[in-house]
């Protein structure tokens, strides 16, 4: 859509991995990578006395990438104070001029592409194009929220009344956000979250995971750079349950936009709960029990290349990833197989290598959550096929597995774990009911060439985010607005028209004249 000045917002076109010199030059950025620093940062200048903790890469064992200072309660009095003074002049500054800084950030992180993939490939684990699709997606947020700036803030809009009074009514901000991000999208998402509350006229406090606080620093230092007042911006790296919880519970804290697990955001809500004064908004990102429903007249070889890319590409762990492919009975033996050779045609290892497709989990507390899981499904399921992994890092093979219905999964499974469930077509409303009844509502795929078909599964599974014939990975910002229901999500959708409305509230004036 063209903005307010007429430009054609675009989405950031990225890099060419199939160009051999690019794949090679980023592959050498990863390995070339100095040890970075990430700790306390407010008002442009970093903070902290506190002790410094190495930060493990998942593809390499014992290896330090970096330090990491936690944040204090000195820090965190700090950044609120600083943010606090600070955003009462950029919610008035109005839309345009966020817009801009906005747009400048977007071009500071397309400029540093290379290094912030290396960053990513190191400390997240993400292979170079995952890297490249994080850098892509931090710019396409840091666009979509500048165009929503100056579109929706632009000013009060004027709604029609009785003659002899005007009545306007404009979107401001609350004030002083909290971002809480995951470690999955590390660059992505932590820009993204910052940028929705910019862009509607807060100041904001945000803290990375703990595994990821490096890349984060990174994107703090390129939004001052790209000419955002210091103090609207502050990096308060640490644990959840030390330093989020302590962001949450602040007395100056007006609103939480977050993105992680299920039961963090419970946590959160109730520690929002148990706060004294006014009632502030809470932004809710979290997990999913993703399914595929394939009938007999999808393109088995279709399916197949979306199955992989869903359930294993990013090595499962995205929200969005396939968890459970439901297989009609007579066909689901063809498929099965065919999934198993492609399987094997997948290369595990170092991400920053260009051929890789699936690098190592985040670290030793997810690599034995799954290990448990696949055990138990050897005792009470069935594995049907599984990968070999390298042994030093924090790799971890993918694996197929039967399942008797999807009620056998209570909670997401995050990582490179397929599960597949044999299904009667006369039994459609039953088996997809199964699957409704876990209360997720994140991705749901459907392969069939009929379209009744499509839509009774739509009908059945409740999901944000609906893919018809292909992967169920990858919303573009702009074109497949991301969020869920249920256990998934509050909403508003990241890179949707409407995501900008619980960051703001709406001031109504009458003025009879
Ligand atoms: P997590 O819930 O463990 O952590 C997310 C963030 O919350 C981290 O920064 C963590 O430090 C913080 N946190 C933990 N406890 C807290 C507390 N008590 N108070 C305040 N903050 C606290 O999630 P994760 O392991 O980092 O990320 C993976 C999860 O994120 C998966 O469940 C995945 O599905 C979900 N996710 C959802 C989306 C989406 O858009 N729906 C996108 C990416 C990831
Ligand atoms: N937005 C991410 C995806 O669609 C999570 O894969």
């Amino acid at each position: 859509p063209a903005d307010i000045y007429g430009a054609e917002r675009r989405n950031s076109r990225g890099l060419d991995l199939s160009v051999p010199d690019e794949a090679a030059r980023l592959h050498h950025a990863a390995r070339a990578l100095s040890p970075l620093r990430a700790g306390p940062f407010v008002e442009g200048v970093a903070r902290g006395g506190g002790e410094a903790t190495a930060v493990l890469s998942p593809s390499e064992a014992d290896v330090a990438i970096g330090q990491v200072v936690e944040a204090s309660p000195a820090d965190i009095d700090a950044a609120f104070a600083a943010a606090r003074a600070a955003q009462p002049a950029w919610d008035a500054s109005g839309g345009f001029r966020r817009a801009e800084v906005l747009r400048a950030m977007a071009d500071a992180l397309e400029g540093d592409m290379e290094r912030l993939i290396a960053i990513c490939a190191r400390e997240a684990g993400k292979t170079l194009a995952d890297g490249v699709a994080e850098v892509r997606e931090a710019a396409d947020f840091c666009r979509y929220y500048a165009h929503l700036a100056q579109t929706k803030f632009a000013g009060a809009e004027t709604l029609k009344g009785p003659v002899g009074e005007t009545n306007t009514l404009e979107l401001r901000g609350r004030g002083v956000f909290v971002c809480i991000s995951p470690w999955n999208f590390p660059l992505a998402i932590f820009t993204g979250q910052i940028a929705a509350a910019l862009a509607a006229g807060n100041a904001v406090v945000a803290k990375p995971a703990e595994q990821t606080p490096l890349i984060a620093t990174q994107a703090v230092a390129l939004f001052h750079e790209a000419g955002l007042d210091p103090r609207l911006l502050a990096l308060a790296p640490g644990r959840g349950e030390t330093v989020g919880a302590a962001l949450t519970a602040h007395p100056q804290c007006d609103g939480v936009a977050f993105t992680g697990g299920t039961d963090t955001a419970r946590a959160i809500n109730q520690t929002l709960a148990g706060r004294d004064g006014p009632i502030i908004p809470f932004i809710a990102e979290t997990g999913g029990l993703n399914g595929m429903f394939v009938d007999t007249t999808a393109l088995k070889e279709q399916v197949v290349d979306d199955v992989i890319l869903s359930a294993f590409g990013s090595a499962g762990q995205r929200c969005s990833a396939l968890r459970i492919l439901f297989l009609p009975r007579d066909t689901a033996d063809g498929v099965i197989e065919t999934i198993k050779g492609a399987m094997d045609a997948l290369v595990i290892g170092d991400p920053a290598d260009p051929a890789t497709d699936v690098g190592p989990v985040i670290d030793e507390e997810a690599r034995e959550a799954l290990r448990a899981h696949v055990a138990r499904l050897e005792v009470e399921a069935r594995v049907l096929h599984r990968l070999d992994a390298p042994a030093q890092g924090t790799f971890f093979g993918p694996v197929l597995a039967e399942i008797p219905s999807a009620r056998f999964l209570e909670r997401e499974v995050f990582g490179p774990i397929l599960h597949v469930v044999r299904y009667d077509p006369a039994r459609l409303d039953e088996v997809a009911g199964e699957l409704a009844g876990q209360g997720y509502g994140l991705t749901l795929g459907v392969h069939s060439r009929i379209d009744a078909f499509a839509r009774q599964v739509r009908e059945l599974v409740p999901a944000g985010n609906v893919y018809v014939n292909r992967s169920i990975i990858g919303a573009v910002v702009g074109v497949q607005p991301f969020g869920g229901e249920g256990l998934s999500g509050t909403g508003p959708k990241a890179g949707g028209p409407n995501s900008l409305s619980r960051y703001a509230i709406e001031r109504a004036v009458s003025v009879n004249i």
